[in-house]
């Protein structure tokens, strides 16, 4: 099974996925290190994660830890879109730093759009949305792949380190794809990893996506581990971590760089550790907990970044997965078809109105779903309740237990999410008015 990105595929077997793909599961374990974490990840809708952990300690330790979102320019903002900026505005209250980059280059590349549509469109429909979400301008910047140069270089140096059938592996390129959809998962890849190249430097950059953009995430994890000067593995003979130089030049100097960062993580004595300058490998003499390789890989990165040749060096993304909200219509969501999904900037009635139309997963009739209760795991107003309009976690659980009884038919539940729904979307696009002044505020130059 391969993901496609740019494909129309509706991903509905989350767990097989999982599995399939080596994500692992998130759960309360994960999520309860936030003070206040959010519904989307008590209501299971982020299922997902890889390498999750760093970003948790970032947050147990107070450190630098960062938010990497990107936006496709293609059509309007609807409340698929909506849940991933939740997500991203409440790590920002958490305490992460935000980018948002604009995939203007990927619109051209793989939609054919031009750009000063992809920018127009990025402004009104996205930004204006985000800023009245809450997204805080003074800890976020949202920029344009096109016009962010060091994102560029990037992404040229990082084609030398990836060949064609890798990325025919992992995209299922063919002859007659065009170069410039080749590159965009390379300048993708440069948009997760150059937030790492700032003042704070190497640290957990979390990028919350859904699994379509999996493919993105591993291509740049594997990007930044080849870039990096050190490796960590445990290896099996040993019974314990070897630490390895890559390449041939410098290498006791490097070493010696290693040693340093290992004396002061207490992790073995000189003496105890042992040392090959001649295969370029420290053996640690035991198998390392988690949290001291996690531990360990930042402060090296820290040290090989201080060393400097090869400029920053950069800690593998971590990544959350969501689910999917269903289209109105039964199908997948889609900004080019109005009916699928309720727009941030739909008119209150037109919402309305495409609320009252959608499918459900109810009877035939009112005297069967008495008898026999309804399915709100296949119904897209059950999935309003849960992304988006419930109150609070026994509200949906009554909607739910209501609805599986057959208390609930389906007109009075959409009446009831269009009353949520109504006042939330009127707030939603007053703020959005007053958000034009903060567009310059958020907007990066370059
Ligand atoms: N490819 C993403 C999309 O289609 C957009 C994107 C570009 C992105 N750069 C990113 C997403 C960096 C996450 C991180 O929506
Ligand atoms: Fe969906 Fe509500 Fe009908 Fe249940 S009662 S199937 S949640 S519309």
């Amino acid at each position: 099974m391969q993901i496609d990105p740019w494909g129309s595929t509706q991903y509905q077997d989350y767990g097989r996925l999982r599995d399939e793909f080596g994500i692992s599961a998130f759960g309360p374990e994960e999520w309860q290190v936030f003070d206040d974490p959010h519904p989307l990840f008590r209501r299971g809708v982020v299922f997902g994660h890889r390498d999750f952990e760093r970003v948790a300690d970032a947050v147990r330790g107070r450190d630098p830890w960062a938010v990497m979102t990107g936006l496709m320019p293609s059509g309007r903002m609807h409340l698929g879109h909506k849940m991933v900026l939740d997500q991203v505005v409440a790590h920002q209250q958490a305490g992460a730093d935000v980018h948002v980059a604009v995939a203007d280059f990927e619109a051209v590349a793989a939609r054919g759009m031009s750009l000063d549509r992809a920018r127009g469109l990025a402004i009104d429909e996205y930004v204006l949305n985000y800023l009245a979400l809450g997204l805080d301008p003074g800890r976020a910047e949202v920029y344009f792949q096109t016009k962010r140069h060091r994102v560029q270089d990037l992404a040229h140096r990082f084609a030398t380190r990836v060949n064609l059938s890798q990325m025919q592996a992992l995209y299922g390129f063919s002859g007659d794809t065009s170069i410039a959809h080749v590159q965009a998962p390379l300048i993708q890849a440069a948009d997760i990893l150059h937030v790492q190249q700032d003042e704070a430097g190497p640290r957990p950059v979390l990028v919350p996506v859904g699994v379509d953009q999996d493919p993105h995430i591993r291509l740049a994890r594997d990007i930044a581990q080849s870039w990096r000067r050190f490796n960590l593995v445990f290896d099996e003979g040993e019974q314990g971590h070897v630490l390895t130089v890559k390449g041939s030049e410098d290498v006791p100097r490097w070493l010696d760089v290693a040693e340093a960062v290992l004396d002061d993580l207490g992790i073995g004595t000189r003496t105890g550790r042992a040392r090959k300058d001649a295969y370029g490998r420290i053996s640690l003499g035991r198998a390392l907990g988690g949290r001291e390789v996690r531990d360990l890989d930042l402060a090296l990165a820290r040290a090989e970044t201080r060393r400097g040749e090869d400029g920053v060096a950069l800690l593998r993304p971590a990544s959350t997965y969501h689910r999917f909200m269903t289209g109105l219509t039964g199908d997948k969501m889609s900004s080019s078809r109005p009916d699928t999904s309720i727009f941030l900037t739909d008119d209150p009635d037109e919402a309305k109105r495409k609320l009252m139309r959608s499918v459900t997963g109810g009877r035939a009739t009112a005297e069967e779903q008495r008898r026999l209760g309804a399915d709100p795991y296949v119904c897209p107003v059950y999935e309003t309740y849960l992304f988006h309009v419930a109150r609070d976690d026994a509200h949906l659980q009554e909607v739910h237990d209501t609805c599986r009884s057959g208390e609930r038919l389906c007109g009075g539940c959409k009446k009831e999410a269009v009353e949520h729904l109504v006042p939330f979307l009127r707030e939603h696009q007053e703020k959005r008015a007053q958000a034009v002044e903060a567009v310059d505020e958020i907007v990066a130059h370059d």
